[in-house]
């Protein structure tokens, strides 16, 4: 019996404890979003992340997670460099390219210097990943 209510009385105390840790975890996500919401606007001028009917110098960026390189289907101007690239986007090969597009794929017609804090980067993906998702 004794046994039965300390379990009760530990397993009462994690769930307790697992829901103070969660909204704080969320909290720190939405605020790393908004930040790279905030670095995004050094892509906008380029980029969108919904679909759009405007077109800018770069390709839409929607459904991007998971999508080979140069696989915008209305995007006709890729450069041969990142179409041969065989890069796909996931967190990784993303946070490399923002670091620096050219020296990842040489060749490539992205104008951009790169974004060289790690946080920032990290930021920017966080923020690309939820507002790029296909829905
Ligand atoms: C001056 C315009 C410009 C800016 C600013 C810019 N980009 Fe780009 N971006 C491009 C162009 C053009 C391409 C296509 C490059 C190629 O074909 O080699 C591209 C390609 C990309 C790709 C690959 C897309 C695909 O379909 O394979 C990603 C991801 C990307 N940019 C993200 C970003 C992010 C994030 C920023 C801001 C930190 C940014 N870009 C800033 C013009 C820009």
């Amino acid at each position: 019996m004794g046994g039965m209510q300390l379990r009760s009385t530990l397993l009462a105390s994690t769930l307790c404890c697992v829901s103070l840790v969660a909204p704080y975890l969320q909290a720190a996500d939405s605020a790393m979003v908004k930040r790279g919401q905030m670095l995004f606007l050094q892509c906008r001028a380029c980029h969108d992340t919904q679909p759009s009917t405007t077109t800018k110098v770069g390709p839409n960026l929607h459904c991007l997670f998971g999508r080979s390189a140069a696989g915008a289907a209305d995007y006709a101007t890729y450069s041969e460099a990142l179409r041969s690239s065989k890069v796909t986007w996931n967190r990784e090969s993303l946070d490399q390219w923002l670091v620096n597009p050219a020296a990842m794929v040489p060749g490539t017609t992205m104008a951009f210097a790169g974004v060289p804090s790690a946080e920032n980067r990290a930021a920017l993906i966080a923020f690309l990943e939820q507002s790029t998702a296909c829905n």
